[in-house]
Order: C-alpha cells, then structure tokens, then sequence
C-alpha cells in the first residue's frame, strides 16, 4: 500500500512545503530527535504522543502557551494605555506560557519524530517559528523583570506575532495534511448485517488477511479458533496493518511501529493514540462473515 501523497497545490505553504533546504534540514534533525527519543524509552514516548490517554497530547498542550499569551498581549496593550497595575498580571501569563511552551514542545517533536514528507518540513517550520516566539518571550520576561518594561512588551509582541505564525503552520499540518487526525480508511459506513468476506479455508492459522466489508478495509487474523477482525488502516497515518508483524496477540503497523491489540483494538504503542475499528467475525458454512460491533 503507498503512503498518500499531499494534492499538489500552489499556495506559500505548499511551495514552503516543497522547499528542498527545509525538506535536507528536517531530515537531518529528525535523525537527532529520534536518537534522543529512543534514549528515553519507548514509555515515555508513547506518553508524549498521548498513547496511554487515546489523545494526542501535543494539541492539549498547546492551549496552554496560545491562551497565556493571548492574555499578555490583552494586559500589555491595557499596560501602554495606561493601567499600570496589570503589570503583574501581564508578566505572570507570560512566564505561564513559557512553562506550557517547553511542554508542548516536547509532545510536538516525539509527534513530529514519526512526520514523513512535506508534512515533516512544515513541521519544522511550524516548530522553527515557535522557538523563536519562545525565546522572544524569554528575554521579554528578563527585560520586564531588570525593569526595561517598554523593550519587554515589544518583545512580548514579536513572541506573538511568531507563535500566531506557527499557530497557521500547525492548522494546515492538522487540517489540511491530516496529522495526527484519526486515519479510518474510506469514509464509508461499515456493514452492520454480516457480510462474507473470505473462505475459511483461505485464513492461515497465525497469517493476516487483508479483505474488503462493504468497502471497508478488513484484516483478519486466525489463532486457533477465534478469529480477529479489525480495521486494516492504521489510525496513525493510514499505514496498512495486514503488512505489519504480529506478536503477543497484537499487530504491529509497518509504518511507524503503532502496535493495536487485537482483543480490542486498543492502541498500545505509538505513535499511534486512536484505537483501530474492531468488527465481529464468525465462520458460517465455510465463510468467514464481518459486521461492525452491535452498539
Ligand atoms: S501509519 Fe504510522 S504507525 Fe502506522
């Protein structure tokens, strides 16, 4: 199964997207990202994707900077008005929102570590424009603090203008490139009566089977006598799981190494964090039939 390819469209970010020095520079940091991922342990990588939560956590994360900040900008401008007493205010939402940057950050490279194609340049973009806003916020809060308040807030305003501009990069990542968006294959609706989709005969004890419901990618698993049925897609970019490898009752994606059991469909591993569809299987006369799972 190929990966899908991003429609090749014209507007700035996708010329961005397509730029070849952005694209050699994320290649090159990804290989350092990743080792630094690997030294902390698969756990904690699976936590920084959200795996544990069935959320990705990069998104929830990011409230925290974008809301701190939006209240700096709202006190600094009162401040230049005239209210002097928002000062206080003004600097504490600052400083909350450096401490909910350096979090966000580091969900943001373990999701970014696994990013392919353009998707992985405009990543590094969007993770470019937010460092900078991060270190514009930095020296803004060291300004205000040695009382070189004025430069402070001019500070503070550029932090912001950086982090609205990756703010874009990181809704065209999600919206308009589907990362870290739940990948469920066509958008078709599953059978809801049994429909038959493979000989029995056909399904070897221990092998997968990829099969089609209704137009809804199936993969079917045999142990002994219980069958397994569940989406072929993977939910962490569309990888197909009927040519990944299956171990402790669990199927591991080819792609990016997302693992889902087979019991229930959870995800256990990331990058993934989305469980996978499960369906219900049984042999009738020979023939393996699938449905959804009744609600
Ligand atoms: S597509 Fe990335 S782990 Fe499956």
């Amino acid at each position: 199964m190929e990966k899908l390819e991003t429609p090749s469209t014209d507007r700035p970010v996708d010329r961005l997207a397509r730029w070849a020095p952005l694209a050699s520079a994320a290649d090159a940091w990804q290989s350092v990202v990743k080792k630094v991922l690997e030294s902390a342990g698969p756990a904690v990588v699976d936590a920084l994707h959200g795996t544990p939560l069935g959320h990705p956590l990069h998104p929830l994360l990011t409230d925290v900077p974008v809301g701190a900040w939006t209240v700096t900008a709202v006190l600094d401008a009162l401040e230049l008005a005239g209210k002097d007493d928002l000062a206080a205010g003004a600097d504490a939402s600052l400083a909350i929102g450096i401490g909910g940057a350096v979090l966000a950050a580091t969900a943001g490279w373990a999701d970014w570590s696994d990013a392919d194609g353009e998707a992985k340049s405009l990543g590094l973009a969007h993770a470019g424009l937010n460092a900078v806003a991060l270190g514009a916020y930095a020296a803004a809060l060291l300004l205000r603090r040695n009382g070189n308040r004025e430069t402070g807030i001019a500070l503070g305003m550029i932090g912001y203008a950086f982090v609205s501009a990756a703010g874009y990069l990181g809704g065209e990542l999600s919206f308009g490139r589907g990362v870290g968006v739940r990948q469920t294959g066509e958008p078709v609706t599953p059978p809801t009566d049994f429909v038959t989709v493979l000989d029995a005969g056909e399904l070897a004890e221990g092998a997968m089977h990829r099969v089609e419901a209704q137009g809804v990618p199936v993969l079917l698993y045999r142990e002994g006598e219980t069958i397994s049925a569940l989406s072929a897609v993977c939910t962490h970019a569309g990888g197909p799981l009927d040519e990944g490898s299956v171990k402790d009752g669990c199927v591991t994606c080819p792609w990016h190494g997302s693992t889902f059991r087979f019991s229930d469909g959870a995800a256990v591993h990331g990058p993934a964090v989305f469980p996978v569809s499960r369906y219900e299987a049984r042999i009738v006369q020979g023939k393996i039939q699938v449905r959804a799972l009744a609600g």
